[in-house]
């Protein structure tokens, strides 16, 4: 069974967890989208592995695993992150890069740092791994892609078109540097060394000998953080649902037999936007201390609160979810309550949403509905069977089950491959 693995809320939910978990049964894993903007944690006999860009299922050592045309990519931390792991005695021998996907030049992250540093207004709190500006360029066909490296005639080609292009706007609207077409030709030198052992031009055939073997996709963010279904503008500049698998990794959707919605049993989000149910109270630094919910990328401690059954029916919706997997439901082991937002209410006129309000804008005059759970007071960490959980804690499970109306099939404990329940 081929599945997907996608953020249901605004990234960190653990799917780099559930990824290297499912990652056992399969052949290859493909990361879909997003850069090196994700941060993704797996922890295997007590180390600590974080990634980036590179899908979980490298910790195998005997598995593909493939970085997809929808993915865009920062040379250096590529570069990085794959000698960290060899430095790990990680096989790397079978990580594959398209040479579709799409290449971080500096200028891309000089933008993203200059706008986030300047910004007044509209700040959207951004990673600064040039992830917008490097998207930006994709869609407005002045990209570059890692196969433009290995052809010197297309380059140079590529490049008269897009250096005048960019160096207008860097200059004019930034008040950057400009690039020279030598810089740039001897930039992108050192890149075709960094991707040579990666990229892989026979990846048709790669694709096509999996066909009838069991892939996995990765996704990177979240539903609330796609470009068209999140909280735009403050999302990022890709599409993690699940419909996203079929663009980014070169395979149709019929394909994908399951789209595994990664989901907290509360949420968090990093960098600014609406967030109904944050908790900015002492309940929010309880989360944060006992979930150690800091980013992996970018350090900043992370927004926290309630879980949102209203954002999570429509990234059910609208990220294709059919089973859930839901992390940290350890981190409320010693909470006496425990709340779960049904609704949004309207503080204006005392309007009631169930269902997710697009206009994001309009989130501030929203207030949660909540409803409250008697909490467990017990430390689950090592439980394995779903009926060896409390009462308290299969209760809160089964009613979450009820709102989203999809199957929880995956519940996690603890960070480590061992803490997980399979229902
Ligand atoms: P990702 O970006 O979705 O892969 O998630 P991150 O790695 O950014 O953040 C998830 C964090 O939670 C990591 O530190 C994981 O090791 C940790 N984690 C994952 N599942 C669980 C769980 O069930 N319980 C606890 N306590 N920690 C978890
Ligand atoms: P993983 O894969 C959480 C957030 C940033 C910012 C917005 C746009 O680890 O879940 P960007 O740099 O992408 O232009 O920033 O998106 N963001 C994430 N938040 N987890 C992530 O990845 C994120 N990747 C980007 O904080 O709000
Ligand atoms: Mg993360």
């Amino acid at each position: 069974m081929n599945k997907v693995v996608v953020g249901a809320q605004w990234g960190d939910e653990g799917k780099a967890k559930i990824t290297d978990l499912l990652a056992q049964d399969a052949d290859l894993i493909i990361r879909y989208q997003g850069g090196c903007n994700a941060g993704h944690t797996v922890v295997v006999d007590n180390k600590t592995f974080k990634f980036h860009l590179i899908p979980s299922g490298i910790l195998y050592g005997d598995k593909d695993c493939f970085i997809g045309a929808g993915t865009v990519i920062l040379p250096e931390y590529f570069e990085e992150e794959v000698s960290g792991l060899i430095k790990d005695g990680i096989n790397v021998s079978r990580l594959k890069v398209s040479p579709l996907a799409s290449i971080t030049m500096p200028y891309h992250t000089e933008v993203d740092g200059f706008v986030e540093s300047t910004a007044k207004k509209g700040k959207i709190g951004t990673t600064k791994k040039g992830i917008g500006p490097t998207y930006t360029d994709k869609y407005a066909r002045i990209g570059l892609k890692i196969q433009d490296l290995y052809s010197k005639e297309t380059l140079s080609e590529k490049l008269d078109v897009i250096l005048p292009i960019k160096n207008k706007t860097l200059e004019q609207v930034y008040g950057l540097e400009p690039y020279s077409k030598e810089k740039v030709l001897e930039l992108c030198e050192k890149y075709a060394k960094i991707f040579e052992p990666y990229v892989c031009f026979k990846w048709q055939e790669l694709l096509e000998k999996s066909r009838k073997k069991i892939v996995l996709f990765e996704g990177a963010q979240g539903v609330m953080l796609d470009v068209d279904y999140g909280t735009y503008p403050f999302v990022t500049s890709s599409n993690p649902i699940g419909g996203g698998a079929a663009t980014g990794s070169g395979y149709g959707p019929k394909m994908i037999d399951e789209v595994v919605g990664v989901a907290k049993a509360y949420v968090t989000r990093v960098g600014e936007g609406p967030f109904v149910t944050e908790l900015t109270d002492e309940i929010g630094d309880k989360i944060r201390e006992i979930g150690h919910e800091y980013g992996v990328t970018t350090g900043r401690p992370r927004r926290c609160g309630w879980f949102d059954a209203v954002t999570m029916r429509y990234a059910v919706l609208v990220g294709g979810l059919t089973t859930i997997a839901l992390t940290k439901a350890d981190v409320f082991d010693t909470f006496d309550e425990i709340k779960v937002c049904t609704a949004y209410k309207d503080t204006r006129d005392g309007k009631i949403y169930k269902s997710y309000p697009t206009d994001v804008y309009m989130h501030k005059y929203l207030e949660p509905v909540y409803e409250t759970h008697k909490g467990w007071n017990e430390d689950i960490t090592g439980i394995r069977k779903y009926d060896k959980l409390p009462e308290n804690c299969r209760r809160y499970l089964a009613r979450l089950e009820q709102l989203l109306e999809v199957p929880i099939s995956i519940v996690s404990v603890g960070p480590s491959r061992e803490q997980t329940i399979f229902k």
